[in-house]
């Protein structure tokens, strides 16, 4: 079982940027946690970030895995591009926001990714990704 972990644009600056809003773990710390929930589970994680919509769209595209969690970050708001490409390759993907989406702007509250998303975890702060680790878990051992 293989699990692709997809950070969104500005995600690399996690521990510095807004801590009022994602808190102050750093990108670094956070997968760590990944990797090791991963391992625990008997998964194979691959994790990466990128400031690209292109560069997201090649691995949603390119990458070999079963499952993909995905925090679009802003992305979010505006890609066709990363839609089509879930839609595309078919497989069950869980989007991931640290901050809840609809508590904030209303330019965050709409989702271009959540109508081919399996499902959504928004404003659990990390702790979103590591229950999307265990979702994915249930889900491939389906
Ligand atoms: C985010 C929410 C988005 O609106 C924002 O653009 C981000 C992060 C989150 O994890 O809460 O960059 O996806």
């Amino acid at each position: 079982m293989k699990i692709l972990i997809i950070h969104g644009p500005n995600l690399n600056l996690l521990g510095k940027r807004e801590p009022g809003i994602y808190g102050s773990d750093t990108l670094g710390d956070l997968d760590s946690k990944i990797r090791s929930l991963s391992d625990e589970l008997g998964m194979e994680a691959e994790v990466l970030q990128s400031n690209s919509e292109g560069a997201i769209v090649d691995a949603i595209q390119s990458r070999k895995y079963d499952l993909l969690i995905i925090n679009p970050a802003a992305y979010t708001h505006t890609s066709i591009a990363i839609r089509d490409a879930i839609a595309a390759v078919g497989k069950p993907a869980i989007e991931v926001h640290i901050s809840n989406i609809y508590k904030r702007e209303n330019f965050r509250q709409h989702s271009y990714i959540s109508g081919v998303a399996t499902g959504q975890i928004s404003g659990l702060g990390a702790e979103g990704y590591l229950l999307a680790v265990r979702a994915a878990k249930k889900i491939l051992s389906e």
